[in-house]
């Protein structure tokens, strides 16, 4: 009998419950061996326990150290900080894996093939922000701070190198903007450089300031095979990247640390199509099988890629933001018998 592997499972808001409960039935069709432990988070935390990351949530990842995540609001402007900068930071999840593959034919490109590996919690995303008390006067400053350390720009180069290896990829790019950011830019590009004199002969590296990056991306995004950047960079490029492939429902993430990994979509809580069953699940999907791969179940993970590729390359099928008219039920069907 398979081992089961203790995991947590936060449905989210708005459309979470919807492409969760479709992840879950191919999951289980796939005999995934995961034994979910049910926690709240986000607007459905608040409804539950009065707080948008309950304890019970934060000491279930603590024990699992193993998370699938759907998506959470956050509240605009005011209300609570982001609950997945929160999970971030108190998990250390320094790495965030954002692959990228051409899924749907027909689109802009039929061969994309990339990961966005972005430093997760360091860089402009410090939140150190301030104002300088002039209420609205016109004198009024708004200032804001990041780092970036040494050891964590080694750190996300090496997983980004260290992810090449495992996958059988051949070039790790290095993106910055030390040409204007001489110093926070600067040292990520001086110890990229490092780390990647570990891999020589074995991957290939390669270097490109972000704004040259993302003009490529849109122009040739086959030149690339594993971007690795910093916070802010990489969280634009990776949905620049999601949109060569059809768009946020497509887009699978990963956040990684040494002792916890959540998975999740990389959309929102999509609240204007909420409740109506017509949500794209396969982003969810796909980070599901990217958890499967992190637990060591590549041959799970490979079952469902091709079941997803089977249902949308073959059979054609197509949630509305892809263009077409399957509702999730149809979908969730269709993927559940292609995985069986
Ligand atoms: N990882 C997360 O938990 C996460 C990420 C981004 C935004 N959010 C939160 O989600 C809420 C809504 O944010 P938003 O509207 O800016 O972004 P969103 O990603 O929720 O929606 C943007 C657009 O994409 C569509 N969309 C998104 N996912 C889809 C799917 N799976 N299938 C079909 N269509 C889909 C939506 O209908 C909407 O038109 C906010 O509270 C925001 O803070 C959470």
């Amino acid at each position: 009998m398979t081992d089961r592997i203790p995991a947590t499972l936060i449905e989210g808001d708005g459309i979470g419950p919807e492409i969760m409960q479709a992840t879950l039935a191919v999951l289980d069709a796939l005999d995934a061996p995961f034994t979910w432990d049910r926690q709240a988070a986000g607007m459905a935390g608040v409804d539950a326990a009065g707080d948008p990351l309950p304890g019970a949530t934060i000491d279930s990842i603590a024990h699992t150290g193993l998370a699938l995540k759907g998506p959470l609001t956050t509240p605009v402007g005011g209300g609570f900080k982001s609950i997945n900068v929160t999970l971030r930071q108190r998990f250390g999840l320094y790495a965030n894996l954002r692959p990228t593959r051409t899924v749907v034919p027909g689109g802009r490109f039929d061969n994309v093939d990339l990961v966005v590996v972005r430093e997760n919690i360091e860089g402009l995303y410090a939140a150190m922000e301030h104002y300088l008390p002039c209420g609205d006067d016109p004198r009024g400053l708004a200032y804001g701070a990041g780092f970036n350390s040494r050891a964590e720009c080694r750190r996300i180069v090496r997983f980004a190198f260290e992810h090449a290896v495992a996958n059988g990829r051949k070039k790790v790019t290095l993106v910055h903007k030390a040409n204007i950011l001489k110093i926070l830019s600067g040292i990520f590009l001086e110890e990229g450089r490092k780390v990647a004199a570990e891999y020589e002969g074995r991957v290939a590296v390669d270097e490109r300031i972000v704004d040259a990056c993302a003009m490529q991306l849109v122009i040739a995004p086959q030149s690339y095979d594993v971007i690795v950047t910093t916070n802010l960079f990489g969280d634009i490029l990776s949905d620049l990247a999601a949109g060569l492939v059809g768009g946020l429902g497509m887009a699978p993430g990963a956040n990684i640390g040494e002792k916890a990994a959540i998975f999740e979509a990389v959309h929102g809580s999509a609240p204007d199509i909420a409740g109506q069953g017509i949500a794209n699940p396969l982003a969810l999907l796909m980070a599901a099988s990217l958890m499967l791969a992190h637990v060591g179940r590549q041959d799970l993970a490979t079952r469902l890629d091709s079941g997803i590729d089977k249902v949308i390359r073959k059979d054609g099928l197509r949630t509305r933001d892809l263009g077409g008219q399957v509702n999730t039920h149809e979908l969730t069907a269709a993927l559940v018998q292609a995985v069986s």
